[in-house]
Parts: structure tokens; C-alpha cells; sequence
């Protein structure tokens, strides 16, 4: 049996690459993070069947703790690491530019570290990101071309991507970085644009909302759905050798096209509802992002499995059911209503 070790379990790719994992029989290590209300939702029905048998193990450490990361790798001696956590959210990121910036920088390098002194035979899967390309110029993005970060988040990302290349070179450490192009799903955190349209969008139509405030419409991102994306996380370690691997479409569309999908695919018109605000605004945008899996497609055999059009109905649907159960606290008193959702 296979042991993996997951930083960020509790996220959205933490959910889609624990169930990955556990259905091909791996024991599964996580680290969660104390706070003030339970965070591990995404997980809960596969800690309800899988912690008992010890098939999944959750430990509370944080990426800023070296000192536990490296009781935890010395402990597990896994055979694989994923490191998943990070501040994620690049608006975010301006906001709070050292935490961010921290967690980005030292948590890869603490794992870094700790492996390289526990096992050198342990594998190392850094979530690096499109980001880091800065998303200049409308062009084809693959694994040789230019990194110009553009948010604290995306530079911390080119720090870590950088530092796990130069451990794979000096010490021949087998650690690969995904440049993964963005990814969604029903699992995704509601703040992020795809998301926000979809649970907005559920409310709407059944008259749990009324308006959906958002920032620059223009920006095209290459979207994919995260179940097929932590697919190809595992398919990296499991190659002949470590490398980097650009993991995307290859199609890419704006926020508004996005909203156009949503709302039509309602009998809506996103015009009747959407507003924009500053507030949603970036010091520094990343105007587009298309990416050029062609290298995973031809040596891993990696390829995306879902289409943009399924990608939205999936989340639609997704988003429509968790709107219905709304829709029942409501009418029986138990919640009050919030016209738009979130608020932050
Ligand atoms: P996510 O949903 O925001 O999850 C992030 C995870 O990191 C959560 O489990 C979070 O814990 C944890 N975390 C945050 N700060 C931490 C810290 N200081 N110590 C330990 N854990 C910490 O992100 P995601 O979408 O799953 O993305 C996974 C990774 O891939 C991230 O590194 C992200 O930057 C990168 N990435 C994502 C995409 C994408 O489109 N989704 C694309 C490229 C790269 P809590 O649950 O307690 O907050
Ligand atoms: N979040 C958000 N909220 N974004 C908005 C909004 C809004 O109200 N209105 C417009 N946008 C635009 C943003 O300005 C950005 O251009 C685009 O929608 C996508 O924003 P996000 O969904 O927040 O994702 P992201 O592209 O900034 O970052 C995600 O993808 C990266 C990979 O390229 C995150 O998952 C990162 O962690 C990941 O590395």
C-alpha cells in the first residue's frame, strides 16, 4: 500500500486528488489547519469512510510550521508528496502580501528540506500555477515560456517552482512541478469568479438573490474541471522521471462568455443582474491565460476529460441543489435572506 501525503486536503484539489488516491487503495496522510469553525466539509464523507480502517490520517500542522512538517515526513515516510496548500486566491494575495507570500515560499522550501534529510527516494508534486506567466500577451502558454508574476501570490509561485527545480538538480530529489491553468468544479471556493457566477446564478433563478457584483469581465482564463487536473497531478509522480508539465485545455474564454453560459443555460439574461465594482478590481490583472498541455498529452497520456459546456452544467447543477435546500430553511424560518451572496 501506497503511502501519500496531501498539504491542503481540506481545499478543492485536497478533495478531488484524497478520493483519487483512496480508490487506488492508498493510505492517505493530510495536514489541516486549526480554526475556529470545523474546515474540513470538502473531506467529511470520506473521513466518515476511510478514517476508522486508517486509511486516511488528518494531523494539524501548518505550511508555516517547518517543525511539524518535518516530524510528519520523518513519521509517514511517504512515497509521495503533493503540496497543495497555499493562500490561493490571488486578490487575496494584495492584501495580505506576507502571509501569502510566506506560506508560498517556506512551506515548499520546509518540505523541500524535510525530504531531502528523510528519504531521497520520496517523490515531490509542487502545485505551481498559471499565474506565474503573468498573462501578457495572447499567446499559447507551455512549459519553456517566460515567467512575469503579477500578484504576490504568482511570485511566491515562482519562488517554489523555481526551488523545487534547483532540488531536483542538486540533490537529484524526484520533484515535479504541475503548472496547472485554472481549475473548477462544485468543490471550488465560492469566492472565485467561475463559482460566484454559479451560486449566484442557482440563487437567482430561484429567487433567493437579486443582484451579482463582480469586477473585470475581459479577462479570459483557460478553464478546466479539477477532477480531470489532479488526474494528471498523480501521473507526474508516477513517470520515469521528475520535469515540469503545463496542465490546461488549450481553450480559453472570458469571465463574460462565462456568465453568458451560466445565465443561458437558466433562461436568464446575466445583463438583468450583474454589476461591476471596483471592488473586485486588481492592483495588476492577468488579462489571458491559454495554456499548451501538448507535452503531458504526448508523454504522460494525460488529456482533459471535460468540456467547458459540462464543466458550467456540473457546477450549475451542483449549484442549483444547494440553492433548493435554501430555498426549504428559508421558507421554514430557519435562515434569513441575503440578496447577494458573498458579500466579500
Ligand atoms: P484552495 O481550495 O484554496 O485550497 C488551499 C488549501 O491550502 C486549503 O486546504 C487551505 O486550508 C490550505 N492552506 C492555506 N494556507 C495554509 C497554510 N499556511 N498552511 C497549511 N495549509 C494552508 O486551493 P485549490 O484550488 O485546491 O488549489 C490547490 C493548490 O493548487 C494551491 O496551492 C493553488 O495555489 C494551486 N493552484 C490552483 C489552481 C486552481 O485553479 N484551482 C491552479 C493552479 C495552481 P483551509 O481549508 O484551512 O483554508
Ligand atoms: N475572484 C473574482 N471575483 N474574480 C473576478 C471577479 C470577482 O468578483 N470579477 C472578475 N474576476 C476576474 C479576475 O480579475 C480574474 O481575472 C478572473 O476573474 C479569474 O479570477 P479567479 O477566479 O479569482 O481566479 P484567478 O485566475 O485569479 O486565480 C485562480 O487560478 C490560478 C491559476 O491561473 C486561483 O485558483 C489561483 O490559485 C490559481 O493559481
Amino acid at each position: 500500500m501506497k503511502q501519500a501525503f496531501i498539504t491542503g486536503i481540506t481545499g478543492q484539489d485536497g478533495h478531488y486528488l484524497s478520493q483519487l488516491l483512496l480508490d487506488k487503495d492508498y493510505t492517505v496522510h493530510g495536514t489541516i489547519r486549526r480554526s475556529s469553525s470545523i474546515n474540513t466539509e470538502r473531506i467529511d464523507p470520506l473521513i466518515s469512510k476511510y478514517q476508522d480502517s486508517g486509511q486516511l490520517n488528518l494531523y494539524y500542522s501548518d505550511l508555516l510550521d517547518s517543525s511539524s512538517l518535518n516530524l510528519l515526513i520523518k513519521k509517514i515516510q511517504p512515497d509521495e508528496v503533493y503540496n497543495l496548500a497555499a493562500q490561493s486566491h490571488v486578490a487575496v494575495s494584495f492584501k495580505n502580501p506576507v502571509f501569502t507570500t510566506q506560506t508560498g515560499t517556506l512551506g515548499p522550501l520546509s518540505l523541500l528540506e524535510a525530504i531531502r534529510s528523510a528519504d531521497n527516494k520520496i517523490k515531490y508534486y509542487q502545485a505551481s500555477s498559471s499565474e506565474m506567466y503573468g498573462g501578457g500577451k495572447p499567446s499559447k502558454l507551455n512549459e519553456n515560456s517566460l515567467l512575469d508574476p503579477k500578484s504576490p501570490y504568482a511570485a511566491a509561485k515562482v519562488f517554489a517552482h523555481h526551488m523545487t527545480n534547483i532540488y531536483r538538480d542538486s540533490y537529484s530529489l524526484f520533484c515535479s512541478n504541475g503548472i496547472l491553468f485554472n481549475h473548477e468544479s462544485p468543490h471550488r471556493g465560492e469566492t472565485f469568479v467561475t463559482r460566484k457566477i454559479t451560486r449566484a446564478a442557482g440563487r437567482i433563478k430561484l429567487g433567493l438573490q437579486k443582484k451579482l457584483t463582480l469586477g473585470n469581465l475581459e479577462a479570459s482564463r483557460d478553464w478546466g474541471f479539477a477532477g480531470d487536473y489532479v488526474e494528471a497531478m498523480w501521473m507526474m509522480l508516477q513517470h520515469d522521471t521528475p520535469d515540469d508539465w503545463v496542465i490546461a485545455t488549450g481553450e480559453t474564454y472570458t469571465v463574460k462568455e462565462f456568465l453568458e453560459k451560466t445565465f443561458k443555460k437558466l433562461d436568464l439574461s446575466w445583463e438583468d443582474y450583474v454589476e461591476t465594482s471596483h471592488k473586485y478590481m486588481r492592483p495588476n490583472e492577468v488579462d489571458y491565460l491559454l495554456g499548451d498541455p501538448t507535452k503531458a498529452k504526448k508523454i504522460l497520456g494525460w488529456e482533459p476529460k471535460t468540456s467547458f459546456s459540462s464543466l458550467v452544467d456540473m457546477m450549475l447543477e451542483s449549484d442549483l441543489n444547494l440553492a433548493k435546500r435554501e430555498q426549504v430553511l428559508l421558507s421554514e424560518g430557519l435562515i434569513e435572506p441575503t440578496w447577494e451572496h458573498p458579500k466579500i
